[in-house]
Formats: C-alpha cells, structure tokens, sequence
C-alpha cells in the first residue's frame, strides 16, 4: 500500500513552552499522528510526561495520540491514559508480567494497543501475542532519548516483523521510532515500516512543517 503511512512526530523534541501551537504546526504540516514519549525513569534513564500532558495534546489537535509508555507497570496507566484521549496505547513487553492480559485490557477501554520491541528484545515476544496487536514498534535505538543514531541491525528486524504480521497479524500497523530522518526512513519503509515516529529530525528542522512533507517525499522518490 504505498501511500498508506503515518508520520508521527514525537513532541519529545518539541518546544515544550508552546506544546499547544507546536502540535498545532505539525498537524497544519500534514502529520497524521502525535507521539507522545512516557517515560519513567526506571525502565529507560529518562522521565516525561504523565496523563496530564496526554489531555492537553488531546485538546491541542484532532489527529490520534500516539502514546508510548516506556514505564514498569503500564497496567497502572491504561484507565488513566483513555480517559485522557490517548488513541494508541504502546507498552514494552519486559514491563509487565501478563503482557496479553494489558493488551486485552488496552482495547477494553477503546485505545489501540501497541507492543514496543527494544533493539535487544526477540521478535519472538511479538509472536506470542500477535492476535492481540493493533501495532507493532520495532525500536531503532535504545529508548530513552530523542537524536540517537538508528541502529542498523533494525532493518532486518524489520524486514522479519514485516513477515510476522503479514502472516499472524494483517491488520496491525509496523511502527519505527528512533533516528529516523531523511537518510534512514526510506530503508525502513522498503523493509516493511508502515509507521514513523520522527522526534529531532521535524522539531530539529529549520521548517518542521515542510520536513514532515520531505520525509513522506523520501519515502517515495519521485523517479
Ligand atoms: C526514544 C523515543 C522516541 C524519540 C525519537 O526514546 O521513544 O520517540 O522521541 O526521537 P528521534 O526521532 O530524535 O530519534
Ligand atoms: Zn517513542
């Protein structure tokens, strides 16, 4: 489905003194989501935003919110995070015991449900509960911070997820997140991703709106 993408910029590198009209820029540049980076200071060496942050994006924009929770217990946040309009739920499997039941309960309050993979985590947990995926995040950096370098080794990761979800999972979006810019996102649209998220490479830009195009544009090349 070639034109069939979403680019999500993460306001993780937005200018957090206006997020309002930051959000507002981005959907007028033509992103189709708004990611959101949940992050605890335990499970990544970072910390952010909570739900509240998550209403006021919801009340910023009409695009979906694209929450990715990097906490432990996620369980703890997916009642408080619906009802503030988050519209996709993504968790990291080493996060939670009973990761099909948090999946499960994620659709249970009307969210999207999301498994985010790290660099080092085996595909194979993605396999285990493909049934119950909206979406699959291949991460490609260690999570914790925005302008890391892609990993390579993502590609093939990928490439294999691509297979997984085709075959166990058809509807299920394929999602990339980390150090994706103008130089990376169309090897990752060839191996398979459906789904950006973009942090520094939009908010990084000299004209984040007219970056939002160039990145779709570099996934498809006028030839
Ligand atoms: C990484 C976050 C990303 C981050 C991406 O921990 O999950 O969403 O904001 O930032 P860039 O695009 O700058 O790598
Ligand atoms: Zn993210």
């Amino acid at each position: 489905m070639k034109h069939d993408i979403v680019l999500a910029p993460s306001v993780l590198s937005a200018d957090l003194a206006q997020l309002g009209d930051q959000v507002a820029m981005i959907e007028a540049g033509g992103a189709d989501w708004v990611h959101v980076d949940v992050m605890d200071g335990h499970f990544v060496p970072n910390l952010t935003f909570g739900a509240g942050v998550v209403d006021a994006v919801k009340r910023s924009t009409s695009l979906p919110v694209d929450v990715h929770l990097m906490v432990e217990r996620p369980e703890f946040y997916i009642s408080p995070f619906a009802d503030a309009g988050a519209d996709v739920f993504t968790l990291h499997p080493e996060t939670t015991a009973h990761v099909q039941r948090q999946l499960e309960q994620v659709r249970a309050c009307g969210m999207r449900a999301g498994l985010a993979l790290n660099p080092g985590t085996p595909l194979a947990y993605a396999e285990a509960v493909a049934a119950d995926l909206d979406l699959l995040l291949i991460m490609s950096v260690n999570p914790g911070f925005a302008a890391q370098g892609y990993v390579p080794a993502s590609t093939e990761k990928i490439r294999k997820a691509r297979h997984l979800l085709d075959v166990h999972a058809g509807r299920a979006r394929l999602q990339v997140d980390g150090g994706i810019t103008r130089a990376t996102i169309r090897e990752a649209y060839e191996a398979g991703a459906d789904t950006f998220v973009a942090g520094s490479a939009i908010f990084g830009a000299s004209d984040p709106k007219a970056e939002i195009g160039e990145l779709r544009n570099h996934c498809f090349p006028v030839v």
